[in-house]
């Protein structure tokens, strides 16, 4: 089938990488931009936090940021969307150009720092579209200049829980110093504390977390006791790198900011693996981080994903990415015998 992105790339790609995205969101927004093809193969059916999916492959945060195109989502094929990350004020971000390419290895480095139009503008946009057909999560982060980050989240938590199917605390974003205080395990353990402590009387809502892919084992170990010990729901493995794994061939290469793409892939599937080891499969995971193939979305199933999420595969392939890699899973898993997508879940584990 003739795909459409294929003329918009050249395109969109001769711009700046935040303005190209900007156009992609107005043309998705004004519904103009070609949807993939509907229904999707029954194997690839599944729940996530008790919500059903028709498909595992979801959209990752940061694309739509203020929640502008997530009822749009669906018709892209994609199973569910996580919007956000949303601060409690809104925010500019840091100083532009903060989003490069990195064409050759099929990757993207970005030191955003969380600009959004903040939970206002959030809550009303929510208010006013409702919930989407696929499944939702919103993504929350702190203030760049909050002083008390925990409480940040807190605010959030209450304020969005009934929105969505989960809150993500995005506790591991490599580009503001707020985004890294819960790298301390003792932080951490305080911020789910003063979650816990909300009075939620019966509708708590679904909480997850993301980690980041660069935790030493040790730390690793200590967050996900600490995540495990305060009842989390589940944790979206991973955010961008700070690392830059040997080999990249890009011109942006050695710009600061986390990575995406390619070449976080092996990283990425490796703190998977050991999540899935160090949870021992008592929470879903949702896996994240180069993902650009059915391949890709099977090996990080079978190391212990409930579902996968993308974002920079979309900026090199569009949304026939998305179609491309459920078609793969679903050979995969008949090849393997799978009757369901659960089945797979962990099973190289
Ligand atoms: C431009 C950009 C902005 C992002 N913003 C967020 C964000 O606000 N919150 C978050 O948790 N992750 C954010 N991410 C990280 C992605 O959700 C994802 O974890 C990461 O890009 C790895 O997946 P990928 O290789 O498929 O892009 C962002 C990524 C990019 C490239």
């Amino acid at each position: 089938m003739f795909d459409p992105y294929l003329l918009a790339k050249p395109f969109l790609h001769a711009l700046d990488p935040e303005d190209a995205h900007e156009l992609t969101l107005c043309a998705l927004e004004m519904n103009v931009v070609p949807g993939q093809p509907r229904g999707d193969d029954p194997i690839l059916a599944t729940s996530l936090f008790g919500r059903r999916l028709t498909n595992p492959v979801g959209l990752a945060a940061g694309f739509d940021k203020d929640g502008r195109v997530y009822e749009r989502m669906g018709a892209h094929g994609f199973g569910f969307a996580e919007i956000g990350g949303v601060t409690p004020l809104a925010q500019k971000g840091n100083p532009r150009p903060r989003v490069f390419r990195l064409p050759e290895d099929g990757a993207v480095i970005n030191r955003m720092g969380f600009p959004n139009e903040g939970a206002d503008a959030l809550e009303r946009r929510l208010r006013r579209k409702g919930r989407p057909e696929i499944g939702f999560g919103i993504n929350l982060a702190s203030n760049a200049d909050s002083a008390d980050p925990a409480d940040d989240f807190v605010r959030l938590a209450r304020r969005f829980a009934h929105y969505a199917d989960y809150l993500t605390l995005d506790v591991s974003c490599p580009n503001t110093a707020n985004g890294q205080v819960f790298l301390d395990p003792a932080r951490l353990a305080d911020l789910l504390a003063r979650i816990a402590a909300i009075d939620w009387e019966s509708n708590r809502p679904t909480l997850v977390a993301k980690l980041s892919p660069d935790a030493e084992d040790a730390l690793l170990e200590r967050l996900v006791e600490t995540l495990l010990a305060a009842r989390i729901d589940g944790i979206v493995v991973a955010n961008t790198t700070r690392q830059r794994p040997p080999g990249l061939r890009s011109y942006h290469a050695r710009e600061a900011g986390g990575l995406s793409g390619t070449p976080l892939f092996a990283l990425s599937s490796a703190t998977l693996a050991r999540v899935r080891t160090l949870t021992g499969g008592t929470v879903p995971l949702i896996a994240v981080g180069g993902i650009s193939s059915g391949a890709d979305a099977y090996a990080m199933i079978r190391a212990g994903a409930s579902a996968v999420q993308i974002y920079t595969g979309l900026i090199y392939a569009g949304t026939a990415l998305v179609t491309g890699i459920k078609r793969e899973l679903a050979v995969l898993l008949r090849r393997d015998g799978a009757g369901a997508l659960a089945e797979a879940v962990g099973a190289a584990t």
